[in-house]
């Protein structure tokens, strides 16, 4: 369809990956059609040794959303006006506590950014949809993370 992609991460697995720090994007203003961005969720995995990996922030602590507000900011800076950028996070249940990632990032993206829709994406190939992760779910009374958040917005 004669569309140019740059795909850019801080742990570059592969040739056609651009190491860089999604707080500094290279690219002049106003100059993409669209952002897709899978962030971090917390720091629930260890994606590389780099200090600036963002993933290395838990969700529960504010600094978190205070370094992906950074990465937001910076999509809005390389948008054309009236585009799209389309955001993929989870929430994170851990040690019994709950923390809704996605509804806090998405307060974060309303400074920025207006809704156009939200999707949940399902899980249906993860880890947690297994027996194992049932039985536990029911002995310690958690539900499953049973989706993603998919937002939808448009630049304000
Ligand atoms: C949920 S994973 C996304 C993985 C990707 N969708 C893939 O399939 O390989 C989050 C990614 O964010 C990257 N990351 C963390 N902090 C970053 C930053 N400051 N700038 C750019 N990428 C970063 C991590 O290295 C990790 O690969």
């Amino acid at each position: 369809m004669n569309r140019k992609v740059i795909g850019y991460d801080l742990n570059v697995v592969r040739t056609d990956i651009i190491k860089n720090d999604a707080r500094n994007i290279p690219l002049a203003d106003n100059s993409v059609d669209f952002v897709f961005i899978d962030s971090p969720y917390s720091d629930n995995i260890k994606y590389s040794n780099d200090k600036n990996c963002i993933g290395k922030i838990s969700c529960e602590k504010p600094d978190f959303f205070d370094e992906l507000e950074k990465v937001a900011k910076e999509i809005h800076r390389i948008l054309k006006p009236n585009k799209v950028v389309s955001w993929l996070i989870g929430d994170q249940w851990l040690k019994r506590k709950f923390t809704p990632t996605g509804f806090l990032l998405y307060q974060r993206l309303e400074k920025y950014f207006e809704p156009m829709d939200t999707i949940c994406v399902t899980r249906h190939n993860q880890t947690s949809n297994t027996g194992l992760w049932h039985n536990r779910a029911r002995r310690f009374n958690f539900y499953l993370r049973g989706f993603k958040h998919l937002f939808i917005m448009k630049k304000k």
